[in-house]
């Protein structure tokens, strides 16, 4: 029997919907494998500036600090999208939690479902099987780099230390050992100095791990395998930015961008979150997948070594999509409708009856 202390951070968007069947699907589990899981929730994105003008409000960051996970959902509005002289934004909010917890590996599964194969923008026949992780490394790089901003000129900086690249390049020899013992390093050395200290790095860490294939790729070049052969790829590991880009590509593989779940660990508590943004367009209207938040409880429960928990919230998903109770944007012609509340409570319900 498990204690957990669970910071539900909801965010903006489709966030609260999706939000709420994460928490159901985590009461199913705790109900049926008598566990006592307990929420507490708290503001980030641009609820939290509505609120009191920070998009993580240090309210948010000691609820964090004091929970054992987040289970953190999605930020983001148009509002700010659509004004580029906005100086407070919500993404802010979720890149402070990030480097304020310490989570520099951002772990993003990309599986494929049977029944949806035939959904996926590419032919069956290149998706089919298609099973690999990327390792994004989530704490450094372009995104927290000093920055210039002016209306004449502005820059980013890409810039890495040899102890970042170290650490996240020793989690994903951990995950190449437990999975088929094949990495690939995505960089652009060929242009790129971060990308050459990149390689360097990498080249001495895989000395460590002879056991594991290790291999080097450019990021174009990976960008293009991925749609021509998704299949070649086992663990894959990258910096920042190249990471958020491969991993949006990554995503609707499976066929819906709704369905994949990430995980983000380092030093403080860890969070998992989906790998898809807030979608304002469809908030309030019942019609967001919540699986890949139900899949990142999956992962949160897999993380605290509840390993039949977690299978059985993904034997759950499995089941659901089988028997075609699914949200609209995956559904099959002439479907019944499902949205996002159905869904999750039939995910919940098949939890708590098996
Ligand atoms: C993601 C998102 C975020 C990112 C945004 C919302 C800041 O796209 O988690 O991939 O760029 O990291
Ligand atoms: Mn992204």
């Amino acid at each position: 029997m498990s204690n957990l202390k669970i910071a539900v951070l909801p965010g903006d968007g489709i966030g609260p919907e999706i939000s709420r069947q994460g928490v159901a699907v985590l009461e199913a589990v705790a109900d049926r494998f008598g566990h006592t899981f307990s929420f507490e929730y708290g503001l980030v994105g641009a609820a939290a500036i509505d609120d009191c003008g920070d998009p993580f409000p240090e309210k948010t960051y000691e609820l964090c600090l004091r929970s054992d996970a987040v289970l953190f959902s999605a930020v983001g509005d148009p509002k700010y999208d659509n004004n580029p002289s906005a100086t407070v934004r919500p993404e802010q909010g979720l890149l402070a939690m990030r480097k304020k917890l310490g989570l520099y590996a951002n772990i993003r599964p990309m599986q494929t479902f049977k029944c949806l194969l035939h959904m996926s923008p590419l032919r069956q026949e290149i998706v089919e099987g298609a099973d690999f992780v990327c390792v994004r490394e989530l704490t450094g790089g372009m995104y927290f780099g000093e920055k210039y901003e002016s209306d004449e000129r502005a820059y980013d900086t890409n810039a890495y230390t040899r102890a970042e690249i170290e650490r996240i390049l020793e989690t994903a020899y951990g995950y190449a050992r437990r999975r088929n013992r094949h990495l690939t390093v995505v960089d652009k050395a060929n242009v790129l100095a971060s990308s050459r200290l990149w390689r360097k790095v990498a080249q001495e860490v895989a000395e460590r791990y002879p056991d594991v294939a290790t291999d080097y790729m450019f990021v174009d070049n990976a960008a293009m395998r991925m749609v021509v052969d998704p299949r070649f790829f086992d663990v894959m590991v990258t910096e920042n930015t190249f990471g958020d880009i491969l991993t949006d590509e990554a995503s609707v593989i499976s066929g819906s961008m709704g369905l994949l779940p990430s995980a983000s660990t380092g030093e403080k508590t860890p969070l998992f979150e989906p790998v898809h943004g807030s979608w304002p367009q469809a908030a309030g209207k019942n019609i967001a997948n919540p699986i890949a938040q139900i899949l990142s409880a999956a992962m949160l429960l897999e993380y605290f070594d509840m390993k039949e928990e977690g299978a059985l919230v993904r034997e759950a998903v499995e089941a659901s999509l089988d028997q075609e109770v699914r949200t609209p944007e995956i559904q099959v012609p002439g479907g019944a409708v499902y949205g996002t509340a159905e869904v999750g409570a039939w995910i919940a319900g098949y939890i708590r009856r098996k």
